[in-house]
């Protein structure tokens, strides 16, 4: 298989008044295309932090984020926006929508922000298009016009996932996406996602819960501030 991601010697350090937090140490890490990895750690040990960095939605002090080959420190900032709004697609613990739009209008975000002002006119209906197969296809064809705060939690964050893969990212990153849900609808969203991996999607999934990692093709472990492969496999 190829790799489309790798990671070497990530580090971030976060300082506290006179204390030094030393969150990543060394971070040597390589996603392949398919793959659908769970990282897990304790809570603390640097999985948000890390994941982020992955997205570029935060830069290591030190270290290395090669994509497809493209050290992402060194990407301008329109490849930039680039990267973090196409190459990966995002989906948080607490879904961050935005209240004022219906669960389409959420969807379609993404491609907005690609298409820009003068370009959205002619993607605007194709953009719909896609966002409401998307969304018909995790259960929510019924939900189009609901805002946010009139869903349930679940639904939620099939509406994040389905934003996270308005523009066809080449790497998913969920950050504990199942963290706030009950057992049987944080199960749900595994099979979304499972089902998602099964036609090619590849994923890296954060989570606490051991019973979902090893739903994965591979576990990993942040500890002391590195990856190490996780004896549960
Ligand atoms: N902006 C910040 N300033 C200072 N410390 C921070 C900052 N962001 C994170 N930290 C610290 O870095 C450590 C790692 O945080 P992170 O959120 O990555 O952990 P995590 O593994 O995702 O934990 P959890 O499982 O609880 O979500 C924590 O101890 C946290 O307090
Ligand atoms: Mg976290």
């Amino acid at each position: 298989m190829s790799v489309i991601l790798t990671t070497t010697g990530v580090t971030k350090s976060y300082r506290m008044g006179p204390n030094i937090l030393e969150v990543l140490r060394g971070v040597d890490f390589a996603v392949e295309a398919g793959d659908f990895v769970a990282m897990v750690g304790a809570s603390g040990s640097g999985k948000s932090t890390f994941l982020h960095i992955l997205g570029a939605l935060d830069n290591p002090d030190k270290g290395d984020v090669v994509f497809e080959g493209q050290n992402i420190a060194r990407l301008g900032r329109g490849r930039l926006n680039e990267y973090r709004n196409r190459s990966v697609g995002f989906v948080f613990q607490f879904y961050h929508l935005l209240d004022e739009l219906d669960v389409v209008e959420n969807t379609v975000l993404p491609a907005m922000v690609t298409s820009g002002v003068l370009g959205w006119p002619a993607r605007r209906g194709p953009a719909r298009q896609r966002a409401i197969e998307l969304l018909r296809r995790f259960g929510l064809g019924e939900r189009l016009r609901h805002k946010p705060y009139q869903l349930s939690g679940g639904e939620r964050q099939r509406v994040s996932i389905a934003r996270a893969l308005m523009n066809r990212p080449t790497l998913l990153l969920a950050d504990e996406p199942t963290g706030n849900l009950d057992s049987k609808t944080g199960n749900d969203i595994l099979n979304v996602l499972e089902g998602l991996n099964r036609e090619g999607q590849t994923i890296l999934l954060v989570t606490h819960d051991d019973r979902i990692a090893r739903r994965a093709h591979r576990i990993v472990r942040l500890a002391d501030g590195r990856m190490v492969a996780d004896r549960m496999q």
